[in-house]
C-alpha cells in the first residue's frame, strides 16, 4: 500500500487507541465518584474505540502494510461533573470526526477505493457517536444532574449494551 496512506492510517490507529485510553481513564474516574452507570458507559466506549483501532489494523495488514504503535499521550481527565465529562467526550469525538474526514479526503485524492469503502463505515459511526453523546448532554440540560436526576441518568447509562 501507498506509504502516505499507510502513515495516515497509522496516525488514525494511534488516535483510536488514545480515545480508548482517554475513555477508560474517565470510566475509572466515574467509579471513584460512585457513578457505576457512567463508568459502564465509558468502559463500553473504551471497547468500541479499541475495536475501531483493530479494524484499521486489520485493513492495513490485509493489504500487506505495516502498523507501528507509539506511546499513548493522553491527559488525565479532570472532574467537574458529569456534564463536564461528557462535554470533553463530545469535543474529542468532534476532533476524531475531523481526522476521519481528512483521511477520507486523502483516500479520494489517492484513489484508494478500499479505504474509501472502509471509511464510509467510520463516517457513519462518527455521526452515531456524536449523536449519542449529544443526547446525554441534552438530557443533562433538561433535567440537571443533582439528586434523583443524576441517579436516573446513571442508571440509564448503565443499561448500555
Ligand atoms: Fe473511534
Ligand atoms: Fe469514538
Amino acid at each position: 500500500m501507498n506509504k502516505k496512506i499507510q502513515k495516515a492510517i497509522n496516525d488514525q490507529i494511534q488516535a483510536e487507541f488514545e480515545s480508548a485510553h482517554a475513555y477508560l481513564a474517565m470510566s475509572l474516574l466515574c467509579n471513584d465518584k460512585s457513578l457505576p452507570g457512567c463508568a459502564h458507559w465509558l468502559k463500553s466506549q473504551w471497547q468500541e474505540e479499541t475495536g475501531h483501532a483493530l479494524k484499521l489494523v486489520e485493513h492495513v495488514h490485509s493489504r500487506g502494510g505495516s502498523v507501528t504503535l507509539k506511546n499513548i499521550t493522553v491527559e488525565q481527565p479532570k472532574w467537574t461533573n458529569v456534564e463536564g465529562l461528557f462535554k470533553t467526550v463530545l469535543r474529542h469525538e468532534q476532533a476524531i470526526t475531523i481526522s476521519i474526514n481528512k483521511l477520507y479526503e486523502l483516500a479520494l485524492a489517492e484513489k484508494d477505493y478500499p479505504l474509501q469503502i472502509l471509511l464510509q463505515w467510520f463516517i457513519n459511526e462518527q455521526v452515531e457517536e456524536e449523536g449519542s453523546v449529544q443526547a446525554i448532554l441534552d438530557r443533562i440540560a433538561l433535567a440537571g444532574e443533582a439528586g434523583a436526576s443524576l441517579l436516573f441518568l446513571d442508571r440509564q447509562l448503565g443499561e448500555r449494551a
